[in-house]
């Protein structure tokens, strides 16, 4: 258990999960202490704790920070997220993703930090078996990425193991499926440059801010033909984060679990919602199959609710959409939030 006030350093904590997850450790109690280099974080979403402006492959960097402020454990979100560009540019997700988490965890290992919590993905999984078509992805699903992202996702969870294992650590794993929506009180939200992602670009298409969406493909072996994913509120993700790190996990102990629904929700089903949610339709067209996007990817989360007592409590693809049409109608920074930022940063976030 960390004790209360004690400094978790959340790498990456500028950024859309990192920034939610600020407050959900600040709500409890918990000091976080944010390391993002602001390449694509939000300096305008550090506003619950310090923040350090380095990069993770600055090893000395780490160490100072978690030795300054006798940092108790460490959440590292800090890497690269584009599953389409990893396949362009693997030197960039390697180097930041694999050597920079090697960095985290060397410097774990000499400040004798010793609890890390993990961003994975659902995108460790490649592509489910066809008899995956109803049944819910499990942990000990076959792990065979079809994207650098997700090799170097799978790389890092073998890392912490090995780190582990040698050197008395203890990491948890966190399997995203599809984060999504925004922050209830309107400060936080999903802000990526570019974004790439559905419900925002729909959500931009529906409000005018955006060129209309494109559906990559509407012929796969479902019932509307779209793809299903599992839409996880990020506030729910946030709240796994706290309860991982308060895991009893043994040092040298190693858990992966998914943070996912249970309920798949496909494309169109998305775009009824933002439909309802905005009140007029999104315009849409239907374009070609993005390169290995799998039908269907739907989480089994009960390691998740056994191990963690996590529940998903605001995950319903209405609240989800709700909250992130409301966030994109204001956001607070990011593109079309530019000047608010600004104002946020003058009056000092940290
Ligand atoms: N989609 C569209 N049009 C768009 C964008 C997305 O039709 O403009 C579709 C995709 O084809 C997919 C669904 O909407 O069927 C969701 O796509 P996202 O890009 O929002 O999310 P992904 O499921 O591709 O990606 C998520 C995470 C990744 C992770 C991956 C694992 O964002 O980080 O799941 O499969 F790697």
């Amino acid at each position: 258990m960390i004790r209360s006030g004690a400094a978790i350093l959340v790498t990456g904590g500028a950024g859309y999960i990192g920034a939610h997850t600020c407050k959900a450790l600040y709500e409890a109690g918990l000091n976080p202490i944010v390391y993002d280099n602001l390449s694509n974080g939000h300096r305008a979403a550090v506003r619950w704790g310090e923040l350090v402006v380095a990069d993770i492959r600055d090893c000395f960097a780490l160490r100072s920070a978690m030795i300054n402020f006798s940092v108790a454990g460490v959440i590292n979100f800090a890497g690269l997220i584009e599953v389409a560009r990893s396949i362009e540019r693997p030197d960039l997700f390697y180097d930041i993703n694999v050597a920079g988490l090697a960095c985290v965890l060397e410097a774990m290992h000499e400040a004798e930090v010793p609890r890390i919590v993990f961003s994975s993905s659902a995108a460790i999984y490649g592509q489910p078996r066809a008899n995956s078509k109803v049944s819910l992805l499990k942990e000990t699903a076959a792990k065979s990425p079809i994207s650098t992202y997700g090799d170097t996702k799978l790389t890092g969870e073998r890392m912490i193991a090995a780190f582990s294992a040698a050197f008395g650590l203890s990491g948890v794993a966190l399997r995203y499926f599809n984060a999504a929506g925004a922050d209830e009180a309107g400060l936080i939200g999903e802000a990526h440059e570019p974004e790439t992602h559905l419900i925002p670009l729909a959500i931009k298409a529906a409000l005018g801010l955006g060129g209309p969406l494109t559906i990559f493909g509407a012929d796969f072996p479902t019932p509307d033909g779209s793809c299903i994913r599992d839409y996880v509120h990020v506030a729910d993700l946030a709240s796994a984060h706290v309860a991982a790190l308060n895991f009893p996990l043994a040092a040298g102990g190693f858990e992966a679990m998914n943070l996912g629904t249970g309920t798949g929700t496909s494309v169109f089903e998305v775009i009824a919602a933002i439909d309802s949610a905005v009140g007029r339709p999104t315009p849409y067209s239907i374009g070609r199959r993005r390169n290995g996007d799998p039908a269907r990817l739907v989480a089994a989360s009960e390691r998740a609710t056994r191990k963690l007592g996590w529940r998903p409590t605001h995950s319903s693809i209405s609240e989800i959409v709700r909250s992130a049409v409301a966030w994109h109608r204001a956001p607070a920074y990011g593109a079309e939030g530019r000047d608010k930022a600004g104002l946020a940063d003058s009056r000092g976030t940290a």
